[in-house]
């Protein structure tokens, strides 16, 4: 499975349904959101209603992006402002099991994010229970940063581990993904590319998510 999914966190937030409908009208397949609560990361970005807004225009799935500390309490909130996936990070959640669970059990997908220092094995007693991995490939908290080489090392471990482990989980790339990238990071191994700066910084973003696509 090859996806795509524009970040909007790169959008035009004086523009949003504009940007939303581009997604619509395109072929990526995905929208992800990044929540940032300028405490996990260094920025602030936007929380529920804005992404209730964005579920009213959305054709795609929402794939949620949580870069806060303690989401639990607001699990079933995002279910109810339309995310589909719900991922939250591994160094964020000392109950990771539970908070799995909790997604789940709202009827999310769940997605566990690691950040570029944590290390793969650590997922060994979750990976059978969870829907997707999202490798961060740059630093949380900024769009526009530039790629880390060693993801693909962590994409081919995470590949091994997915098989190890009998779990159905899709590898997730999140930051500094570009055109020159993608074709490697698909043949690595990854199933789901997330890309901001490199979409929405373009002079036209759908032609950009087609070029992206046809990468293939
Ligand atoms: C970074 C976010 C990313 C970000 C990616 O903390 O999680 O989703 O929007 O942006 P680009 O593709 O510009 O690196
Ligand atoms: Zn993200």
């Amino acid at each position: 499975m090859k996806l795509l999914a524009p970040s909007i966190l790169s959008a035009d937030f004086a523009n949003l349904g504009k940007d939303v409908l581009m997604c619509n009208n395109s072929q990526c397949d995905w929208l992800h959101l990044d929540v940032m609560d300028g405490v996990f990361v260094p920025n602030i970005s936007f929380g529920l209603p804005v992404i209730k807004a964005i579920k009213k225009h959305a054709t795609k799935p929402l794939d949620v992006h949580l870069m806060i500390v303690n989401p639990d309490p607001f699990i079933t909130h995002f279910k109810d402002a339309g995310a589909d996936n719900l991922t939250v990070h591994y160094e964020a959640c000392t109950h990771l099991h539970r908070t799995v669970d909790g997604i789940k059990k709202a009827g999310m997908k769940a997605g566990v994010a690691i950040n570029p220092h944590t290390p793969v094995h650590l997922l060994h007693d979750i990976i059978a229970d969870i829907d997707l991995v999202c490798v961060m490939s740059v630093n949380p908290g900024f769009g526009g940063q530039k790629f880390i080489e060693n993801t693909y090392s962590k994409i081919e471990a995470l590949v091994q581990l997915i098989q190890q482990r009998n779990s159905k989980a899709l590898i997730e790339i999140d930051g500094g993904v570009d055109m020159n990238n993608i074709k490697k990071l698909y043949t690595t191994g990854a199933n789901v590319l997330v890309a901001g700066n490199a979409v929405f910084s373009t002079e036209n973003p759908t032609q950009t998510i087609a070029a992206m696509k046809g990468i293939v």
